[in-house]
C-alpha cells in the first residue's frame, strides 16, 4: 500500500501570514485541494483512522470540514452529516455556540441526521483551539450519537486543541503539525 509522504502533504499547505487577523499564520489547504496525489493521500489515511475507530458515519464543519469530510465518507463507505453554521438548514436544529482563533461562531445540526447510538467520527481540515471540534462533539451526543473519533489533516499543537479534545477522552488522529 502506498503512503503518502507527510512531508510532501506538508509541502502542498501555503501559509498566509496576518490572515484574517495581524498575527495570525493562516494554513490555507488551497494548495493541497489542487494536488490529487496530497487530496487522495490524506482522505485515505483520514478514512483508515476513520474504519479503525469503529465510526459508523462522518461528521463534517462547514466549510472546510465537508470537503475532507465528505470525501472521507465515500472513501470509508459511510455516510456523511453536515455540521452548518447558523441558520442554513430547514429544519429544527440543535446549536452550539463557541470561540474561534479569531471571534466566535455557532454551529447546528439536524437531530435527525444522527441515528441514536451512531458512532460519528468527526472530520475537519485542521484543529486550532479545539472550539470548533469541541462543539461539534457535543453536537454530536445531544442528538444521540457517540463520538468515535475526531479527524484532522492539520494539528496546530501550539493552540491546545487536540490536546483539549483527549482530555475530554475523544480520540484524536491529525496527519501533520505546524508549530
Ligand atoms: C477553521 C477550520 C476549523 C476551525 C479550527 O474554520 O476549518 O473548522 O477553524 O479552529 P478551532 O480549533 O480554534 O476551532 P473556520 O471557522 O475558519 O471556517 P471555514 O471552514 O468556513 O473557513
Ligand atoms: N482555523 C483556525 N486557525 C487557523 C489557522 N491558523 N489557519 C487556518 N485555519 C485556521
Amino acid at each position: 500500500r502506498a503512503l503518502l509522504d507527510i512531508e510532501q502533504l506538508r509541502a502542498t499547505i501555503r501559509t498566509v501570514p496576518d490572515f484574517p487577523k495581524p498575527g495570525i499564520q493562516f494554513r490555507d489547504i488551497t494548495t493541497l485541494l489542487a494536488d490529487p496525489a496530497a487530496l487522495h493521500g490524506s482522505v485515505a489515511l483520514l478514512a483508515e483512522h476513520a474504519r479503525a475507530s469503529g465510526a459508523t458515519v462522518i461528521a463534517g464543519m462547514e466549510a472546510r470540514g465537508f470537503i475532507f469530510g465528505a470525501a472521507v465518507a465515500i472513501e470509508a463507505g459511510m455516510g456523511f452529516v453536515p455540521i452548518r453554521k447558523p441558520g442554513k438548514l430547514p429544519v429544527e436544529t440543535i446549536g452550539v455556540d463557541y470561540q474561534l482563533e479569531y471571534g466566535t461562531d455557532r454551529l447546528e445540526v439536524d437531530p435527525d441526521a444522527i441515528a441514536q447510538g451512531a458512532k460519528v467520527a468527526l472530520v475537519d481540515d485542521l484543529i486550532a483551539t479545539g472550539g470548533t471540534a469541541l462543539a461539534a462533539a457535543e453536537l454530536v451526543r445531544k442528538a444521540g450519537g457517540e463520538v468515535a473519533a475526531a479527524l484532522f489533516v492539520v494539528d496546530l499543537p501550539d493552540l491546545g486543541g487536540a490536546a483539549r479534545l483527549r482530555d475530554s477522552n475523544i480520540e484524536v488522529h491529525t496527519l501533520l503539525a505546524f508549530e
